[in-house]
């Protein structure tokens, strides 16, 4: 049975330097090849980077970043802790980076993802992206990337 999550207990704030101990956590939970601590601080370090944690009762437990240009937006890495993954939280922190990149002027947001990442995919494709390239052995582990595109609507 699916757990239905009150939108009243989630909210949602900016990565802030304070926060990635918390984030690399969940990092290294959920990927086979996290990020490691450098790459979260260097993303906040670059002005062009939006992030977004999206906390339940307080806590955190998920994390979008995107890369913003001229008018698209690279995602970087979209993560929910695998306890609380297939209860719409995903979607939401989604949703919550369009809005953000639409004040931005930002026209479309593009991703890579593991070809084996089932999971990943099928959320993505709920959520409108659509797959415009395969990069062969993209990951250093010889792994394909699919390149997803989603076109965000004003
Ligand atoms: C991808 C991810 C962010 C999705 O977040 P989520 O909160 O689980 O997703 P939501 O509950 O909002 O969306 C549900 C949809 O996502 C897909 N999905 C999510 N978890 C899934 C799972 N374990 N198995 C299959 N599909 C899954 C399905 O399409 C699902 O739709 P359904 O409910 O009709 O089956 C999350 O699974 C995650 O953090 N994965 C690990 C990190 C990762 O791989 N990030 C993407 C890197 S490119």
């Amino acid at each position: 049975m699916k757990l239905i999550i009150k939108p009243i207990n989630i909210s949602f704030k900016p990565l802030e330097k304070q926060d990635i101990d918390d984030v690399l956590a969940i990092e290294c939970l959920a990927y086979s090849a996290p990020w490691n601590k450098a790459k979260f601080v260097g993303s906040l370090g670059n002005k062009q980077t939006l992030t977004v944690l999206i906390l339940l009762k307080g806590k955190i437990i998920g994390y979008a970043i995107a890369l913003r240009s001229i008018d698209s937006a690279d995602l970087l890495n979209l993560c929910i802790h695998p306890k609380n993954q297939h209860q719409g939280l995903g979607s939401q922190l989604f949703l919550n980076l369009v809005t953000q990149l639409k004040e931005f002027d930002i026209d479309s947001v593009i991703l890579e993802v593991r070809q084996s990442n089932k999971a990943a995919r099928s959320f993505y494709q709920k959520n409108g992206f659509e797959l415009i390239d395969t990069r062969k052995k993209y990951y250093a582990d010889g792994e394909d990337a699919k390149i997803l595109c989603f076109q965000i609507n004003k």
